[in-house]
């Protein structure tokens, strides 16, 4: 068996000013893998996930992505790991003033250099699986946040991620929107996707997810398998904060 991890991240810490946001942060993930995040506001959660995908530098750490440790400095490198590892945000970050199928196609043009017209095409599949064929030539101004966060995960797709990084992919979005978010990341999982994501949805999170990892004041206080941490016998302080949710 090939026990390797995609992705590894070793020991994430970062000071600003004299605040500790992280402190010693390390997870694996291994091919298939849905971890999640959770923990209360401020905990550390979007940090943690902005300096595995470099948006954040942090102070310390390491991140190997099958087995080689990514070179952060190297700008060709960072962008090349940046496509591997893909980020899906709370507020979608599109390009406003291009189509989805152009959201979708820019970066298979100008990083994988693809011709315009395989650049569409690739977009046009990625559209589909996301259910989106029919809103290929609208701009974003036009789309509901539903459809907004699907045309993310379009374009994240058409860079063929090894691990895709989920910041609360979800809670911008009116509640009669969130299940067809969560039925795209729920079909990426079925489909052996490999992905960590921050989110607050609990049942969601206990039906899918390999492994929770619960954070606070910047540390990860406990990590393991949902039916430890959240199951009838657990004293965990995931479950105290889950139940601290149930009852909001
Ligand atoms: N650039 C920054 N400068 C100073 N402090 C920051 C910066 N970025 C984040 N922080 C602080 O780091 C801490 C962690 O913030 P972060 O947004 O990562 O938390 P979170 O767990 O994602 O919270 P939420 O559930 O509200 O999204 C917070 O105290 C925040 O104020
Ligand atoms: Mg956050």
């Amino acid at each position: 068996m090939n026990d390797q991890a995609i992705l590894t991240v070793q020991d994430i810490s970062l000071r600003v000013g004299d605040k500790t946001i992280l402190s010693n942060c390390s997870l694996s993930l291994h091919k298939g893998e849905l971890k999640v995040l959770i923990g209360p506001s401020g905990a550390g959660k979007s940090t943690f996930l902005q300096c595995i995908n470099v948006l954040t530098v942090p102070d310390t750490g390491s991140i190997f992505l099958e087995g080689r440790e990514v070179m952060t400095k190297n700008a060709k490198e960072l962008c090349l790991y940046r496509t591997k590892v893909g980020m899906i945000f709370q507020d979608f970050k599109l390009f406003d003033h291009l189509t989805a199928i152009d959201n979708v196609a820019i970066a298979l043009r100008k990083v994988r250099g693809k011709s315009r017209e395989e650049a569409r095409k690739r977009a046009i599949e990625e559209l589909a699986r996301v259910n989106l064929s029919d809103q290929a030539n609208l701009y974003p101004a036009q789309l509901s946040g539903g459809q907004k966060q699907r045309v993310a995960f379009a374009r994240a797709l058409a860079m063929d991620p090894l691990v895709l990084l989920l910041d609360e992919p979800t809670s911008a979005l009116d509640p009669e929107l969130v299940g067809e978010v969560l039925a795209v990341i729920r079909d990426l999982a079925a489909h052996g996707m490999t992905m960590i994501m921050a989110t607050h949805q609990m049942d969601f999170i206990r039906a899918i997810s390999s492994e929770i990892i619960f954070m606070e004041q910047g540390h990860i206080v406990e990590q393991g398998p949902p039916e430890a941490l959240l199951g009838d016998t657990a004293q965990s302080r995931t479950k105290q904060f889950y139940n601290s949710l149930a009852t909001v």
